[in-house]
């Protein structure tokens, strides 16, 4: 699928139309690394004001960098450390308003000031985390969590 892509600049509109994109262009043929690759550059399009969107993947022992878009990053992330290892040993979506004040959180870009990790749990297991980093404090709200949730389970239905 080519797209020439047209962003709207209200979330009204912006949402719905990147949920349509993801439909679009996720694949169950194609291998996980792919469609990760494609949905990592759809958010990072869609949400420019992003300086970093990615995934880490679980190997049932770590996290290690997969498909992202911003700066080159950390590669391996211990269960239970930062935002990432956190949220992904728990399980659980963590929304973090300043980086600053979070305890271990790791610094792979200084830009980054709040964050949303996104766990991806298959049939109980943990595939591995959707990471967004934003150069601004407070910017991840509540809808911003419903949203990547649903990106997330858009990814899920796939597997
Ligand atoms: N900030 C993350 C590490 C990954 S980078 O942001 C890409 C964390 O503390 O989990």
């Amino acid at each position: 699928m080519n797209a020439q892509f047209d962003i709207p600049f209200s979330r009204r509109e912006r949402d719905p139309l990147f949920l349509e994109y993801l439909k679009g262009y996720l694949d169950k043929e194609l291998p996980l690394i792919t469609n990760l690759a494609n949905m990592a550059a759809l958010i990072k399009t869609f949400y420019p004001e992003l300086n970093w969107a990615g995934f880490y993947l679980s190997d049932g022992k770590k996290l290690t960098l997969g498909p992202f878009q911003g700066l080159p990053a950390c590669t391996s992330i211990a269960f239970g450390t930062g935002v990432c290892g956190q949220a992904a040993k728990a399980r659980q979506t963590l929304l973090v308003d300043d980086t600053a004040q979070f305890p271990g959180h790791i610094t792979c870009d200084p830009l980054s000031q709040s964050e949303l990790v996104v766990p991806i749990v298959v049939k109980n297991r943990l595939v591995g985390v959707l990471d967004l980093d934003s150069p601004v404090k407070n910017h991840f709200q509540k809808r911003d969590q419903d949203l990547f949730e649903q990106a997330v389970t858009l990814f899920i239905d796939i597997l």
